[in-house]
């Protein structure tokens, strides 16, 4: 027994190792290991590959199999640069745009034949990434150009936030000149864009920082005053809020905390307020009786559940404001390499990673890959191939893969030539596959022979591009190494 055959499985005994061999099985049988290897970004079709579980979570990147050479009239391609995880997302853990990325901004490498207004080598914006690619297919309608001011790092950190904060201000809020907002949001880029947005509005800003640091920031460098600056260390907050806005109450409360301290600083909303959920955490027990009493409304915001027009427009809008200068010195990220991916994602997840964390696609990141497999198999259409002992039961398998892979000539060698049933039908089936196919009777180990079979391919222009090698006869001896072969 040459191989032996087990639940589809071949086992094939071989004297000599070939780790590359094994390897391309490994992939065909998706169970190849990842290697660490460099990420060439500009020159390769690579995806990431991301495998999510409640336990844990690994990225892999991997040949891209479905990269295409056209793209859509309304298509763009971009070649990605930065991208930002969408950690409070993962802190749910369930993303409900099912990808565990925030904003990515890339370069543009290609436009579809009916984009307009966009260049090659510009840089754009993208929300939500379904797949990460290296050669990133997007329509047209689901990016936004960077305005000159913003670098790409800050535009991946900061964009969804300007469109958070724009859609909760000029749609949800409805802000009027001398308005109360108070502002407790965790996320500094959001905050950011809140207050500013806020101010130019013409709006009274009340702010809950979380340090002395933050108080200075806000006090000294974006104009608030100190009294209207509090604390979030201390344990009451509602009712100093309410007495510094002379009892008058705030109009808006946008927040992101819930329990005890959302019931706190609800207590200093007017009537007729509004209470904005940005943390998607709030539950009806946070709130006392009384809350429900006071024409409150409650908006809860989640940015991911809108439709792509609507929330590129809200982008589209607030960036206009950014070209405009009416929006200053948006905060800065810390970058690191998207080498280091499946351990900012493991920390982000369990809450330790600072959420002001970009990746950046530097090329040569080292990576775990999965090496593609090796390109398809694709013979000469124009030359000949050589088939001694083909007619038997090895070479007619051989041959049908053959002609599989392009093979449009066959040259059988054989001392009797096709005389079975099994020999002239598998001929038939490769002729009615477009394939010619010749049988020459010869015996290969008579050199005369030989010389005539070669005469017969000179005189006929055959251009000899294989040959393979089948005919022997095999005379098995005991004991054989193949008889204690277990597998
Ligand atoms: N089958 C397998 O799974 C397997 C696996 C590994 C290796 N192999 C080896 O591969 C070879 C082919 O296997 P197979 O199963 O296809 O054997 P096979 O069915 O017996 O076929 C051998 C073919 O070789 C031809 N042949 C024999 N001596 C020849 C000669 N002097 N000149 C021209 N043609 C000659 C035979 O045709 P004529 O008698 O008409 O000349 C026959 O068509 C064997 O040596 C086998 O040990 C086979």
């Amino acid at each position: 027994m040459e191989y032996w055959e087990r639940n589809g499985i071949l086992f094939i005994p071989r004297l000599t190792k070939r780790s590359d061999l094994d390897y391309d099985l490994a992939l065909l049988s998706n169970s190849a290991k990842t290697v660490i290897a460099p990420l060439k970004v500009d020159s390769q079709n690579l995806q990431l590959q991301h495998d999510l579980t409640d336990s844990q979570c690994s990225f892999r990147w991997s040949a891209d199999k479905e990269a295409i050479e056209g793209i859509g009239d309304h298509d763009v391609v971009i070649c990605p640069a930065f991208v930002s995880l969408d950690v409070p997302e993962l802190r749910i853990s369930s993303a409900s745009h099912g990808t565990p990325f925030d904003t990515l901004v890339g370069r543009i490498i290609e436009l579809g034949s009916k984009v307009s207004g966009l260049q090659l080598g510009e840089s754009v914006v993208t929300f939500h990434p379904p797949i990460v690619k290296t050669r990133l297919i997007i329509h047209r309608s689901r990016i936004c150009q960077l305005p000159d001011s913003w670098s790409a790092p800050v535009a991946s950190y900061v964009s969804l936030s300007l469109a958070t904060a724009w859609h909760v201000l000029f749609h949800l809020a409805r802000l009027n000149r001398g308005d109360h907002i108070l502002i407790q949001v965790n996320s500094k880029p959001l905050c950011h864009f809140l207050v500013q947005l806020a101010q130019q509005l013409g709006a009274i800003v009340f702010l809950v920082v979380d340090s002395e640091e933050e108080r200075i920031l806000w006090q000294e460098l974006k104009g608030i005053l100190a009294s209207r600056i509090f604390n979030s260390q201390s344990s009451i907050l509602g009712q100093p809020i309410l007495r510094a806005t002379g009892n008058i109450g705030v109009k808006i409360f946008i927040t992101t905390c819930c329990g005890t301290a959302l019931n706190d600083l609800a207590s200093c909303l007017a009537e007729d307020g509004h209470l904005i959920d940005l943390g998607r955490k709030i539950q009806v027990k946070d709130l006392s009786r009384k809350f429900f009493t006071r024409n409150i409304t409650i908006s809860c915001v989640d940015l991911s559940r809108m439709t792509d027009r609507t929330l590129y427009d809200l982008l589209g809008e607030g960036l206009d404001h950014v070209r405009a200068g009416h929006l200053h010195g948006p905060p800065k990220p810390t970058i690191t390499s998207i080498a280091e991916l499946n351990n900012v994602f493991q920390s982000a997840r369990s809450g330790n990673q600072s959420d002001n964390l970009v990746l950046s696609f530097n090329e040569g990141a080292m990576v775990p890959m999965l090496h593609a497999l090796p390109p398809a198999l694709a013979l000469n259409p124009n030359g000949t191939y050589i088939m001694s002992g083909g007619l038997g039961a090895l070479g007619l398998v051989i041959a049908n893969h053959l002609v599989n892979h392009g093979a449009r000539h066959l040259l059988f060698l054989s001392r009797s030539g096709a005389v079975t049933s099994e020999q002239k039908d598998a001929l038939r089936n490769f002729r009615d596959r477009g394939c010619k196919v010749d049988s020459v009777k010869c015996d290969i180990t008579n050199a005369n022979q030989m010389k005539k079979a070669a005469l017969i391919c000179k005189e006929n222009h055959w251009r000899i591009t294989g040959i393979i090698q089948c005919a022997m006869v095999l005379r098995v001896r005991t004991p054989s190494i193949f008889i204690r072969l277990k597998h």
